[in-house]
Formats: structure tokens, sequence, C-alpha cells
């Protein structure tokens, strides 16, 4: 197992006092799979992102049973160590590429920076020139065909797709075993989108890159994905391939997922909510006890205001008292009597 986190909790410190903003998550990404991690705005997609790299905010208290990369427990490392390991086995791309570009250095410069000495095969005196050869090819393996002009670019003077694929360049420059993709994509054009998309499967193809995408956009990573795990208000709902998960999901929050995006256009803002429940999300200072889905979900009864505890089927898992079928089941079992 590439990624294996057990029962991650996120404490957050608020003025109104500490609020569990993730709720005891556990994720495993296999070595090689590309894994979609997909739910509202606000549910905790990048906080769990930010929790494997290292990125949550000091003031806040973080618990879990394990948080390991390839057996090695991230949260019993120093800074130091934990900086080596995110420095070379991981790398993460964010939504809004250019803001995380130097807006006052060109790409060539930029990706150069981001070639290690052992990534190309130089002497002192040549190595400038082989650093220039590898930006080319990185941009090329890209799809960038007028490289030499993006090189020679500030970062401001790429569209929103060039600037995505720099980079993904710049994330990828020293093969990274895991690629952490925040929205890759949401503020692109549908048809840069799905290229972005396509060239992540590329990189996942050809270098057996670990992949964990970040999502309200299942329609478009769907194609490319391995598994699927549904999220919201902090809780993992549900696991499973995405055969499973698209056409027998065992969780109304996956059901309503598979729905909405079934039916919603294709235009998710970043912040957009999906419609796919009645009611609204509760708001931090006032999670529900339990199943936080519980106010809005149709099938939930009384003991839902216990926190289920998981159910593991074959490569399949999830929290739920009332899982779509066995309600349907009762459902007809009723109706027959
Ligand atoms: N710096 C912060 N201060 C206070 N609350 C925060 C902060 N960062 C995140 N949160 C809260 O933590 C929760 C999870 O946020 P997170 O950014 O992980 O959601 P997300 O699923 O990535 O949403 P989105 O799809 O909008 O990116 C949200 O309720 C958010 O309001
Ligand atoms: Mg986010």
């Amino acid at each position: 197992m590439l990624i294996d986190i057990r029962n991650l909790s996120i404490f957050a410190d608020t003025p109104q006092g500490e609020v569990r903003v993730l709720d005891r998550v556990s994720l495993q990404i296999a070595e090689g799979e590309i894994h979609t991690l997909v739910g509202e705005s606000g549910s905790g997609k990048s906080l769990v992102a930010r929790a494997i790299m290292g990125f949550v905010n000091p003031n806040w208290r973080i618990q879990a049973d394990r948080l390991w990369f390839k057996g090695t427990d991230l949260l019993n490392l120093t800074a130091k160590q934990r900086r080596e390991i995110i420095g070379v086995d991981i790398a993460m791309i964010f939504q809004d590429a250019a803001r995380y570009l130097d807006p006052n250095t060109t790409i060539r410069e930029q990706l150069k920076e981001a070639i290690l000495d052992e990534d190309v095969k130089a002497t002192f005196w040549t190595r400038s020139k082989a650093k220039d050869e590898y930006a080319r090819n990185l941009l090329l393996k890209m799809g960038v065909k007028n490289y030499e002009q993006v090189l020679a670019s500030y970062p401001f003077e790429l569209s929103d797709g060039a600037a995505q694929k720099v980079m993904i360049a710049t994330a990828i420059a020293h093969r990274p075993h895991l690629l952490i993709a925040d929205e890759p994509t949401t503020a692109m054009e549908p048809l840069t989108r799905a290229q972005i998309y396509r060239l992540l499967a590329q990189l996942h193809q050809r270098f057996k890159m670990s992949i964990l995408v970040i999502t309200q956009d299942l329609n478009t990573i769907m194609q490319e994905t391995d598994r699927i795990t549904t999220i919201y208000c902090g809780q993992i709902m549900e696991t499973g391939h995405k055969n499973t998960m698209l056409t027998k999901p065992l969780h109304p929050y996956t059901d309503a997922l598979n729905y909405t995006s079934l039916v919603q256009t294709e235009n998710l803002k970043p912040r957009d909510r999906l419609k796919t429940l009645p009611g609204i999300e509760p708001t931090l200072q006032n999670m529900p006890k339990g199943c936080r889905l519980g106010p809005r979900c149709r099938y939930a009864r009384q003991n839902c205001i216990m926190r289920p505890e998981i159910t593991n089927l074959k490569e399949h898992s999830y929290y739920c008292h009332h899982p779509i079928r066995e309600f349907e089941n009762s459902k007809n079992k009723g109706e027959n009597s």
C-alpha cells in the first residue's frame, strides 16, 4: 500500500472552540492506481491532501492511528525527514497553477530549478545545458508543442491549460511515486480539462506513478480513475472500484453524487455546491452527531446519530447503517407482505 491512512482526525481551532474538521478518515491508495476523492465543497478533500503533505495549520490538532506512506508513519518524522520524503516522492499540483508559479521568473528557470542534479547525467559544465534539454523533454511529454515559446514565457503570458501543464511538469520533474492533483482543472474549459486528465493518465502509465485526484467533477476523470472514495463533511462515506461505485453504490451519498453527475451540466465552478441532496451542508460548529449526512439523507433512521462502523466487502467499503440495497430489500419485503 502506498498510502495507508487510518482514522485520521483533524481538530481546528475556531473562535467557537475546537471542531473536528476531519472525522476518522481512512483512505488507502495502492501502488500504481489512480484514486479519486470526491465530495462537495468544504467536505475536507484538500485537508486530506494537506495532511499527507504535512501542510496542516500548526495550531490544528492531528490524531491518527496511522498516516503511512510506503510503510513509514509520516506523523513520526521530524519536519526535515518529512520534507525529504515529500520533496522527492510526493508531489502536488493545485487548481490555480499560475498562482503557484513564480511571476518574476521565466518558465525555463523555474523548470530547471525543479530538476535535480541527479535527474540529469551531466558534468558540472554541461549541467545547465542538460537541464535545458530535460526541461524541453518534460514539456514535450506534457504535449506542449511550442515548448521554446513556453520556456521563454513568464507565467502571466500562459493560458490556464499551459500553466497547469508547466505545473505538472515541475511536479513530476523527478518522478514522484505519488502525485496529488487537487482540483487541477476546475477553472478550465471542458476540452482542456479532459486533456489534462488524459495527460495524468499517460504519466501514470508511463512512469507507474500513483495519482490521487481530488475533484467535484467525476465525469471528466471517470474514464481514467481506478477507484473512487466519497467524502462528506469530513467523513468518508464509501470507497470502491469505479464500476461498483457507479452502478452499485451502497451509500446514499454516493448514489446522490452519481445522480448529480448525470444531470449536472459540465461547468462546475470551484466553489459551486453539488445540488445532490435536499438541505444544505451544516456548518463546522453545528455538525450533526453520528453520521453527518443524517439530516439530509432520506434513508436515515434513529440509529444514524451513532457513527456507523466501517463495513468491508471485497474491495468495497462503506460507513452506513442503512445501505441502499438493504433498504430496498426491506421496502420490497414490506410491499409483499
Ligand atoms: N484555514 C482554515 N481556517 C478555517 N477553516 C478551514 C480552513 N481551511 C479549511 N477549513 C475548513 O475545513 C473544511 C474542509 O475544507 P477543505 O478545504 O478541505 O474542503 P474541500 O473539500 O477541499 O472543499 P473545496 O471543494 O471547496 O476545495 C471546510 O469546512 C473549511 O471551511
Ligand atoms: Mg479543496
